[in-house]
């Protein structure tokens, strides 16, 4: 699985701890910045993460900024895009099997590196329940169309 990976300079620590993660457990990671701690700004890279997921040249994303707010309401605009705030695993968990979230969003300010760690490994091993989660997303999607 190729997974795009993005931070703001909030973010940048963890993103980093998270790529060694991925690359460590032998997925495909692209990584779309930021490149330090140095001060930016988050939408830039929401919106290259997003990109990259809804092109198909990622299957996930995973965004960090200091909160997860930023990251997950930018990304949110993205057409097929659905991010989820996660906070904990049971989000992550859910966010996948009932969302079919394919973008995770972290607070680098609000979470442990080794709570953060074990939010992403579940989030990336939890399927999509399908059934009648299914018309949701569905209908999300048609209310996507609605507001080109
Ligand atoms: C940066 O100070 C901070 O605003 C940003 O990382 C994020 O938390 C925004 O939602």
């Amino acid at each position: 699985m190729t997974i795009a990976i993005g931070s703001d300079h909030a973010g940048y620590t963890l993103k980093e701890r998270i790529k060694e993660f991925l690359l460590d457990k032998g997925y495909e990671v692209i990584d779309l910045g930021a490149s330090s701690e140095e001060s930016t700004h988050y939408p830039l890279f929401a919106r290259e993460v997003a990109l990259a997921v809804q092109e198909a040249r990622a299957e996930r994303g995973i965004l960090v900024c200091g909160t997860g707010i930023g990251m997950s309401i930018t990304a949110n605009k993205f057409r097929g895009v659905r991010a989820a705030l996660c906070l904990n695993e049971y989000m992550a968990r859910m966010s996948r099997l009932h969302n079919d979230a394919n973008v995770l969003c972290l607070g680098g300010r609000v979470l442990g590196e080794d709570l953060a760690l074990s939010i992403v490994e579940v989030w990336l091993e939890t399927p999509f329940e399908g059934g009648r989660h299914s018309r949701r997303v569905d209908l999300i999607l048609e209310i996507e169309k609605e507001n080109l």
